[in-house]
């Protein structure tokens, strides 16, 4: 495994795993439990994913000492204020059954983030949490939430992918020192992904597959990742990706890949906003 340094020095795997959508309780610590297995050691959940008891009971029964662990949560929206972010993070430890995270991201731009980056600031200054982060702040929000804070947060975790490529963003999280993360590293198997000419091509010249063809351009990249898989060959197959190099032409072919633009959702548009602070995950 590599591992990205953070801006407050602490280390996390380039490679972790991520749970979205798996939500059959013991389904999901099933799956967790193969994937510590596999060799992860990073993951990466939510509040707003309804697992985190799943998750927390998968590294409970997995033997691996907590400190071998990366465990990433979020606050959702409805949680995002000061009064409230520091429950919400309680909560999420509880339903973990762990007494730390790891890293802890405001999971959208909306609501009152400011008050909750915060409360989020004060758990870090408490030694709470070992690192803050956000997720899905575009290159504005996010530049504008670090010049009015004290702490600069420790990631961004945002849609990143070959059709996805997030160019500009990339450069400013460089310039203010933020680590960025991939969600969705493989589009969520959208998009033709996997039967992409150019990438089945470079599968074949590296003898790897298309997954780890686009984890490796990833990790090239410097971005941190966070696959989901729930099939035991791919978690290996994507943990599997240290062995070879792209070279910078085939780099080149997997940048002339990017539309530019998410398929999936575009944060600049009020339906985003609209939608996501219509997701309630608690009464
Ligand atoms: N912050 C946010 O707003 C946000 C949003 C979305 C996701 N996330 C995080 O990012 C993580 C990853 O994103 P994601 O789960 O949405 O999508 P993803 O990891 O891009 O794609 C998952 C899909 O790819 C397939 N797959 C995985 N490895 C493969 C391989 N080597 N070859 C072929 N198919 C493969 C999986 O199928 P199989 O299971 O059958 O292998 C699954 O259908 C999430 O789990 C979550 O932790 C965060």
């Amino acid at each position: 495994m590599e591992y990205v340094t953070l801006n407050n020095g602490i280390q996390m795997p380039i490679i972790g795993f991520g749970v979205y959508q798996l939500t059959d309780d013991k389904e999901t610590e099933r799956i967790v439990g193969e994937a510590i297995k596999a060799g992860y050691r990073s993951f990466d959940t939510s509040s707003a994913y309804f697992n985190e008891e799943a998750v927390g009971r998968a590294i409970a029964n997995s033997g691996v000492p907590r400190e071998e662990l990366f465990i990433t949560s979020k606050l959702w929206v409805q949680d995002a204020s000061y009064d409230k972010a520091k429950a919400a993070y309680q909560a999420s430890l509880t339903r973990l059954g762990l007494d730390y995270l790891d890293l802890y991201l405001i999971h959208q731009p909306f609501g009152d983030y400011y008050g909750a980056w915060r409360a989020m600031e004060e758990l870090y200054a408490a030694k709470k949490v070992r690192a803050i982060g956000v997720s899905n702040f575009d290159d504005a929000r996010l530049a504008d939430l670090i010049l009015n804070n004290h702490i600069t947060p420790a990631l961004d975790q945002v849609e990143t992918h070959p059709f996805f490529q997030q160019k500009t963003a990339l450069e400013t999280m460089k310039k203010y020192d933020v680590q960025i993360e991939s969600w969705g590293p493989f589009s969520q198997g959208g998009q033709g992904i996997f039967t992409q000419p150019v990438l089945v091509d470079l599968a074949k010249t590296y003898q790897k597959s298309v997954g780890q063809i686009i984890l490796r351009w990833h990790v090239q990249r410097g971005v941190v990742v966070i696959p989901k898989s729930t099939n035991p060959e791919r978690m290996k197959d994507n943990l599997n990706v240290f062995d070879f190099n792209l070279s910078d032409t085939d780099m080149e072919k997997i940048a002339a890949l990017d539309l530019g633009h998410s398929e999936a959702i575009n944060y600049l548009d009020a339906s985003a906003a609209e939608m996501l602070n219509g997701l309630k995950i608690h009464d």
